[in-house]
């Protein structure tokens, strides 16, 4: 076979391998097998000395030719599998717009969460500053400044988390009172603050008590306060939580921060007063604990109780939100069971 046959031959196995090439991977091993530095083609121009000399340019020339062939065939292959990979990728991920959309899973607020997010609003819109005072508290400021000294009675009432002598985890968050009054310049304007946050007890935990809680102080100072101003606030706190129609009233209490203290109860919204089971057959349900600051509670925050007073008064938020919502366990705010916490939404969602 002459090497013009040869090329020919070359040509017509080289296309139809190139044809059934199905992968990169193939197209390559043929590519180096036909014009690699070792193929066949380059087998065939060392086979050029048996040629005579004559024909030399012309089997160079067709050698050439073919080779520049291959190459357009193969890059032409190479670019048919490319698109036809990209084709297939396309089509595979494919996004069918017309499918539903999967619903994404929507939280709700945890409940004493939305009512204290609803009082934290209320206070705000009556000119008040929301301040929040740490959880590990001092003696001091848990207690001393609010006029219980160290062998003060009244300390029992509250079973302290002691961590040593000086620290404990609050009882209770009458120590932002004294934390924002120490620091509050009365030339700039009244004081009135209200600190949301957790307090703690060392309380056996049922149905009605928790070792953690939550509770929300509010404190007002200024010249010439009275105990109209509280009752006509404390009042628009309950109406606002329970409902417009609900009546008020004061009893007297005793708390060490307050002279003269009180209790606030409110008409029995589950029977309107008439006596059931939620008020004991009373007719009232006990709301809030509050009071006229006691001057040395005024006096260690070096306030002059000759020129401000003010009332102070103390939330349970759990106790609202047990309230309001009718929840007989108050174990259910903190165990985390999602089937008793998705049950509550904030009332603009
Ligand atoms: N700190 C009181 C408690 O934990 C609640 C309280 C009562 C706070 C009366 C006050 C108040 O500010 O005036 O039982």
């Amino acid at each position: 076979m002459d090497l013009f046959e040869k090329l020919n031959k070359l040509k017509e196995e080289g296309t139809e391998k190139i044809k059934q090439a199905d992968t990169q991977k193939k197209l390559d091993e043929i590519r180096v097998n036909l014009v690699g530095r070792k193929g066949q083609l380059t087998e065939i121009l060392h086979s050029m000395k048996e040629v005579e000399a004559s024909q030399r340019p012309k089997v160079g020339q067709k050698v050439n030719q073919l080779r520049d062939y291959f190459q357009e065939t193969f890059d032409k292959a190479k670019e048919k599998m490319t698109q036809a990979v990209i084709a297939r990728r396309l089509e595979e991920e494919k996004i069918d717009v017309t499918l539903p959309g999967r619903k994404g899973h929507v939280g709700s607020m945890h409940p004493i969460n939305i009512i204290l997010d609803d009082l934290e609003s209320f206070f705000i819109g009556m000119g008040y500053k929301v301040v929040q005072g740490p959880e590990i508290e001092t003696d001091h400021y848990c207690f001393e400044m609010m006029n219980l000294p160290k062998d003060h009675p009244a300390r029992d009432m509250q079973a302290t988390f002691y961590i040593d002598e000086e620290n404990l985890l609050r009882t209770q968050t009458s120590g932002d009172q004294a934390r924002v009054l120490e620091k509050h310049d009365f030339s700039k304007g009244p004081l009135k603050m209200v600190g949301p946050g957790k307090v703690y007890r060392r309380d056996d935990d049922d149905a009605t008590h928790s070792h953690q809680f939550q509770q929300m102080e509010g404190l007002v100072i200024d010249k010439n306060v009275t105990m109209s101003d509280l009752k006509g606030t404390l009042e628009m706190i309950t109406k606002h939580m329970f409902g417009q129609d609900r009546k008020t009233r004061l009893r007297p209490s005793y708390f060490p921060f307050t002279e003269p203290s009180v209790e606030m109860d409110v008409s029995c919204f589950n029977c309107d007063g008439k006596g059931c089971p939620i008020c004991k057959f009373t007719g009232w349900i006990e709301v809030l604990g509050a009071g006229m600051v006691h001057p040395n509670v005024l006096r260690n925050a070096g306030v002059d109780p000759e020129v401000y007073g003010g009332f102070a008064f103390g939330v349970g938020l759990d106790r609202f939100a047990i309230l309001k919502y009718g929840i007989n366990d108050i174990r259910d705010f903190y165990t985390n069971d999602v089937r008793f916490l998705a049950q509550f939404r904030k009332e603009e969602d």
